[in-house]
């Protein structure tokens, strides 16, 4: 048990659909507190293009990146040899036990992790405990309950009821986003020294849409549609037309799909 209910599993389109993030889009509420020598620990870091980039932004500093997955750890070290960064090491490790002592970063970020696992305060907690005192504790996490996609199309709107069913079999909280600051709390850290920030994650445009609908659609045909099926969530047939319903969204002109990001901040 590595403490994950991740279902995106982390086969290339997944991980190339990882690879477009950035520090200064998924993590620009964070980018005034890094320092040229910070000491940054990236959670879950998968293939490591948020992690490079904290790197380069603490080019005197020290940055590890750490995910249960070896083939997202593999991906990232070879992100970092194509990029030449040489301040950045990745290893294997679980965010509910973190392979580091009390006090070693000034920052420990994730971004898209705490979606996908069980009890996160307890990983907050852990994630606050290897955080120097006056360092900050930051996540960007999506709430699923705040999706969007047009145009109307029944079966994507009973995938979203699916996925939510699906997480919550895997005791995983899709509304995440919401629960940040509250989890914080509970982790440890004071009200006054905590922020939460929203964005919305959104595509539009025909490469976008494109790129989203087909990978969800093949997200359906593989370990999405798999644990579906297993957890008995939905039925075979369902998956489907999930898939189908999300190709068809991936060629519609006008189309959109939004979901508002909530950002954590909090200092220790
Ligand atoms: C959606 S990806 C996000 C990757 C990266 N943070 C990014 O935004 O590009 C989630 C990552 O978290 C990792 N993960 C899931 N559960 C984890 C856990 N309990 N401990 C460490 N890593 C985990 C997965 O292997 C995956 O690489």
């Amino acid at each position: 048990m590595n403490g994950s209910a991740y279902m995106q599993g982390h086969d290339a389109s997944t991980l190339a659909s990882h690879r477009t993030r950035s520090a200064e889009k998924q993590a620009d509420y964070l980018l005034p507190r890094i320092t040229a020598t910070s000491r940054i620990l990236d959670v879950g870091c998968g293939p490591g293009t948020i992690t490079c980039d904290f790197a380069k932004l603490a080019s005197q500093g020290e940055v590890i990146g750490v995910d249960y997955s070896e083939t997202a750890v593999g991906s990232a070290q070879a992100e970092a040899e194509e990029r030449g960064i040489t301040n950045v090491k990745f290893r294997t490790g679980t965010a509910h036990k973190l392979p580091f002592d009390d006090e070693t970063f000034d920052i420990v970020h994730c971004h898209a992790v705490l979606v996908h696992i069980p009890d996160v305060p307890a990983a907050l907690k852990e994630m606050r405990r290897v955080c120097k005192t006056g360092g900050y504790v930051a996540a960007g996490e999506p709430d699923w309950e705040t999706c969007i996609v047009h145009p109307y199309d029944p079966r994507l709107e009973r995938w979203i009821e699916v996925h939510r069913e699906l997480k919550r079999r895997e005791n995983v909280e899709p509304r995440c986003g919401r629960y940040l600051g509250s989890w914080a709390l509970e982790a440890g850290f004071a009200q006054d020294k905590i922020t939460v920030a929203c964005d919305v994650l959104h595509y539009f445009g025909a490469e976008q849409v494109r790129w989203w609908g087909e990978l969800y659609s093949k997200r359906m045909q593989t370990e999405v549609g798999e644990r579906a099926l297993k957890y008995g969530v939905a039925t075979a047939e369902e998956v489907e037309q999930f898939a189908t319903a999300y190709l068809r969204w991936s060629q519609t002109e006008g189309a959109l799909w939004a979901m508002t990001r909530m950002k954590l901040l909090a200092e220790k």
